[in-house]
């Protein structure tokens, strides 16, 4: 997929593509990916400011990149105050790094048929966190004042599958401070 790429978002997915390609499968790549992403945080020329723009909605997706081959997309998802996603899992490795604002994520395991949170973290900008599923059942809210945008690179062709989820989950919430 070919979008109108700033200077600095054309060396970022160039650097993308060439760590996907030439780490090894599984934790290294995610960390090598990771590695790749962080030093591009932050950075004001990154986005254009169409890529910035939530939707009064829900959070929103900008598809950004896509390789040629569908080994990797490149995402930058906003949300706006407040928002936030399903309780969910991933198709494919994930590396996310925040851009601007704040991301609270909330994790889980499925015992049963409850969902039991399992940890939490609130993660500012320039902070970088690496999914590698099975195992990776999350929720992220932005419980900042402002808008947060984040920078998402899955395993995966986001265009050809509607995006990187694989399941959402609806289950009754435990927290594991509550078991007996
Ligand atoms: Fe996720």
């Amino acid at each position: 997929m070919t979008t109108t790429l700033t200077t600095p978002l054309a060396a970022l997915t160039s650097d993308l593509d060439a760590t996907v390609r030439h780490a090894a499968p599984g934790l290294d790549r995610v960390d090598a990916v990771g590695e790749a992403l962080a030093p591009y945080l932050g950075d004001p020329r990154l986005l254009s400011p169409a890529q910035c723009v939530g939707d009064p909605a829900r959070y929103r997706q900008h598809v950004l990149h896509v390789a040629e081959d569908g080994a990797f997309s490149l995402v930058a998802l906003v949300w706006l105050p407040g928002q936030t996603t399903p309780i969910h899992d991933h198709l494919s490795w994930c590396v996310v790094g925040v851009h601007a604002g704040e991301e609270h994520e909330t994790r889980y395991r499925l015992d049963g048929d409850r969902l039991v949170a399992t940890g939490e973290d609130v993660a500012g900008p320039g902070t970088v966190t690496g999914l590698l599923p099975p195992g990776d059942i999350h929720r992220v809210t932005n419980t900042a004042p402002t808008t947060t945008i984040s920078l998402h690179v899955y395993g995966v062709d986001v265009t050809r599958l509607g995006s990187s989820i694989r399941r959402r989950y609806d289950q009754p919430e435990m927290s594991a401070k509550w078991r007996p």
